[in-house]
Order: structure tokens, then C-alpha cells, then sequence
């Protein structure tokens, strides 16, 4: 458990914040299962577009892919949005709503803090080999019949190493252990709002081609060395290319180039040999 300066404080994340269409209500949940479930609960009494609520803590946290996802009690910046698709809001297809979100949590962390960060296909956040951030987005159709997203996600933000479990020491960083500056979670919460609002406040950012712009402007250069997971199968290799929006194409150590879906796939970028 980290002691945060405090709790994470709603009045000060939304002080001189101009928001569109995200952020209708705002809400802490000091304590959930998780912040994805909450949401979707909310949803089905009629939460509206735009509903946030942020958590300190989860107890059943879910990641990608059915994994868990793990952050001590007031380490991080951890969220969840709702998105509804109906006669009033308009939302771009899946695939591009997960490319959207890793686009902005990256964006909303370059501008919060002194990192560079970067977005690592489909939409995770990396500084350097190690993972910062990530996006757990989910679609279902409510009982009312209206299509819903829930976007969630988890910045690393005041974790030392010692709160990661040794496996991940080398995999996962945080804010603090990036930056000389101090990390106020307030900041990058606001940020975060902010960059969704941008991104699914304006439909002239979901075209192909804004998407793979804005996406090769802030992803890991092309030609690193990575693991991926498909289908049951074990893949290492270079990134060759990457289309965003529908599938990343790998040079395998084994010979020959494949390309992988974003559904399914999970990605580790390789430690740099100076990792210790
Ligand atoms: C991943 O990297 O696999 C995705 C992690 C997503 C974690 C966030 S934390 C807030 C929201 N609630 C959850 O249960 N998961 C997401």
C-alpha cells in the first residue's frame, strides 16, 4: 500500500477544466471490485454518456485478455469511462476506439509529466521497455438495447520498484521512478480527461488515416524486439509494420513474417539488454 498525499481530490482534477463530452458526472469510488464493472452496473440504471468514475482501489482489477490487473491502493491513476451508442452519440468502431484511448493516455502523460512516454500496440503505454499504462476496453449492448463502451484504465503513478512483484521488475515502471519531478495524480487525471474528451468529442480524429498518424507519431519505433502471444502460441521477433486499426506484422526469429491481429494478441516489448 502507498500513502498517497491524500485522496485523490474530483474538485481539484476538474478545476479549470473545459470538457465536452466527457466528464457529465465524476465520481471517486474509494474502493471497488472493479471500476469497469462499477461503471457498467451504473450504466444499466441509466448512467449517461460521459459517466467517469475513478477508483483508489480494486479488489477483482481486470486487464486484456482475461488477466488481472494489480495497483496498491492510491498508487496510480486508475478510471473508468462510459460511452453510449445511440440515437444522440455517435462512437468510432472497437478497433479504433482501443487505438483512440492508448493514443490519449499517452498523450495525457507526455503533458502531465516529464516522461516519454509511449504507445505500444494495441494500447499500452511504455517508457523505455517497461509498461506505464493500460487500456482494458470493453463493448456490450445494455437491456435497453443501446450499445455501450467502458473504457478503462490504470497509470502507474507513485509505485517504487519495490511494489512490483520481482517477475515484473523489469517490465513495469511508474511516474515516480521516470521522473525527477513530483508526480501530482491530479494533474494526470485531468490530463486524461481532457485528452478523451479531444479524442471522442471530435468524430474528425476517427478516419484511418488521422489514427495511423497520430498513432506512428507516438508509438515505439518500429524494429524493436518483442514476444507475442496468439492463439495459445509463443512468437518472438522485430515489428515490421504496424496498421493500427487491424493488425501489427512481425519479422519471426523462426523466419518468415506474420501478421497478428489486435483481438487476442498480447505484446511484450523485450527488455533492453542494459535492463538490470
Ligand atoms: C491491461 O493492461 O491489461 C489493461 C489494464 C486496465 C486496468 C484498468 S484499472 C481501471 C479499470 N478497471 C479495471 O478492472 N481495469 C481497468
Amino acid at each position: 500500500m502507498i500513502e498517497p498525499r491524500g485522496l485523490l481530490s474530483i474538485s481539484k482534477i476538474l478545476d479549470g477544466l473545459s470538457l465536452e463530452r466527457i466528464g457529465t458526472r465524476v465520481e471517486l469510488v474509494e474502493q471497488t471490485g472493479s471500476s469497469n464493472d462499477y461503471v457498467w452496473a451504473v450504466a444499466e440504471e441509466g448512467a449517461s454518456d460521459g459517466y467517469v468514475v475513478f477508483t483508489e482501489h480494486q479488489t477483482c482489477g481486470r486487464g486484456r485478455l482475461g488477466r488481472t490487473w494489480l495497483m496498491p491502493r492510491g498508487a496510480g491513476v486508475m478510471l473508468s469511462l462510459l460511452l453510449l451508442d445511440d440515437a444522440h452519440h455517435r462512437n468510432p468502431p472497437p478497433e479504433t476506439v482501443s487505438i483512440l484511448v492508448g493514443i490519449a493516455v499517452t498523450r495525457a502523460i507526455r503533458s502531465s509529466a516529464d516522461v516519454d512516454a509511449r504507445v505500444s500496440w494495441p494500447n499500452d503505454v511504455y517508457v523505455g521497455r517497461r509498461k506505464l499504462a493500460g487500456v482494458l476496453t470493453e463493448m456490450r449492448t445494455l437491456r435497453n438495447g443501446s450499445r455501450a463502451y467502458v473504457i478503462g484504465l490504470g497509470v502507474n503513478c507513485l509505485q517504487t520498484a519495490d511494489h512490483f512483484p520481482p517477475e515484473l521488475r523489469t517490465r513495469a515502471t511508474s511516474l515516480d521512478l521516470e521522473t525527477s519531478s513530483p508526480v501530482v495524480r491530479e494533474r494526470v487525471a485531468a490530463e486524461l480527461l481532457r485528452e478523451l474528451d479531444r479524442c471522442f468529442g471530435d468524430a474528425s480524429r476517427w478516419t484511418p488515416e488521422f489514427v495511423r498518424k497520430s498513432f506512428h507519431e507516438l508509438t515505439v519505433p518500429l524494429g524493436a524486439c518483442v514476444q507475442l502471444t496468439h492463439a495459445g502460441r509463443d512468437y518472438r521477433g522485430r515489428t515490421i509494420d504496424i496498421d493500427p486499426t487491424t493488425a501489427i506484422v512481425i519479422e519471426l526469429d523462426e523466419g518468415g513474417r506474420m501478421s497478428f491481429p489486435a483481438s487476442g494478441t498480447a505484446l511484450l516489448y523485450e527488455p533492453a539488454d542494459t535492463d538490470a
